[in-house]
């Protein structure tokens, strides 16, 4: 039994830093698994091994922002990392993330699609870039197409929307591929003008964290992880209803608390979070910080 029995046993070798080498290390990226966090990597997973049908399924993941969108579907991005194919000039790639262009542009989604590959955009016609991408895409055997924030490329005229909508159904049935798309709920409703689309993606819904035993088990793991040499028992009821009210819900509002309280406490020689160190550590609850910002402007 390890003297820091709160603490994953790959935190325990973090103890032994000066306080600034903890903070570095408090600050790395992490991710931290979660029951509806493994059920959708499950659902992704399916998808890709999901036989070769002329209409595949799509997901699409709608969350709102801060709440772990990008991390899950980049959490699947690197369970299926590209490898080389030694009998061809492509990589082979069954999965590939990017980041949907900003508005709805067609040419623009092959350029982030090819760019993502390392591969020459063509700056001829929209039809070029339509081809390279086929082609490349069919070279690199891509099954599942991942497109981040897709409600950002919906904004806009409805006639531009439908032609973006149109490219990604092209894709889809050209390839015979799955796309896994995120967004807030705008997405939903941006989808809502194409029943096609409609059909084809599955939505997944990543709600706002309850007060239950599923967010005192994510504590429990936040607080395993914290190179701190004490027990915080952040899981205990003051705390975890204190963290809950201040994070509002939302993951990554939660990991900069605690980071944050992690972080003052060290600066300030203590070795746990208390309800104090919430207080102090100069948080600002997001509604707080928007309210701030109406009030100033
Ligand atoms: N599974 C996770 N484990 C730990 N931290 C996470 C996890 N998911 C999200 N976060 C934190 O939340 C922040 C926001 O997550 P992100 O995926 O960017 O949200 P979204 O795409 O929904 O806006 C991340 O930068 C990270 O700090
Ligand atoms: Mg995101």
């Amino acid at each position: 039994m390890s003297d820091y029995p709160h603490l994953h046993s790959s935190c325990l070798n973090k103890l032994t830093l000066n306080p600034e080498d903890r903070i570095a290390e408090i600050l790395k990226p992490r991710w931290i698994g979660y029951p509806l966090a493994h059920k959708t990597l499950q659902r992704f997973d399916d998808l890709l091994r999901h036989p070769k049908v002329s209409r595949m399924p799509s997901l699409m993941l709608i969350g709102n922002t801060n709440n772990g969108k990008t991390d899950l579907i980049k959490k699947f991005c690197q369970t299926h990392l590209p490898s080389n194919n030694e009998n061809g000039e492509h990589i082979v790639a069954p999965v590939i993330y990017v980041q949907a262009p900003p508005s709805p542009n067609e040419a623009d989604l092959y350029s982030v699609i090819l760019s993502s590959l390392y591969e020459r955009v063509p700056s001829a016609s929209t039809s070029a870039k339509r081809n390279k991408t086929i082609s490349v895409l069919k070279e690199i055997g891509l099954k599942v197409l991942c497109i981040d924030e897709l409600h950002n490329s919906l904004a806009g005229s409805s006639i531009k929307r439908q032609q973006f909508l149109n490219a990604l159904k092209y894709l889809g049935n050209e390839l015979s591929i799955s796309f896994i798309a995120s967004g807030t709920e705008d997405l939903l409703r941006a989808v809502s003008i194409d029943n096609q689309i409609q059909n084809r993606f599955q939505p997944m819904l990543l709600p706002r964290w309850k007060l239950n035993k599923d967010f005192k088990q994510l504590l429990c793991t936040f607080e395993s992880i914290l190179p701190l040499k004490s027990p915080s028992n952040l899981h205990s009821t003051m705390l975890c209803k204190q963290i809950y009210n201040l994070s509002e819900g939302s993951i990554g509002e939660l990991s900069t608390l605690l980071n944050q309280a992690a972080i003052y406490a060290l600066r300030n020689n203590q070795e746990c979070i208390t309800l104090k160190t919430l207080s102090d550590c100069g948080y600002i609850a997001p509604s707080e910080r928007n309210r701030e910002v109406s009030i100033r402007l």
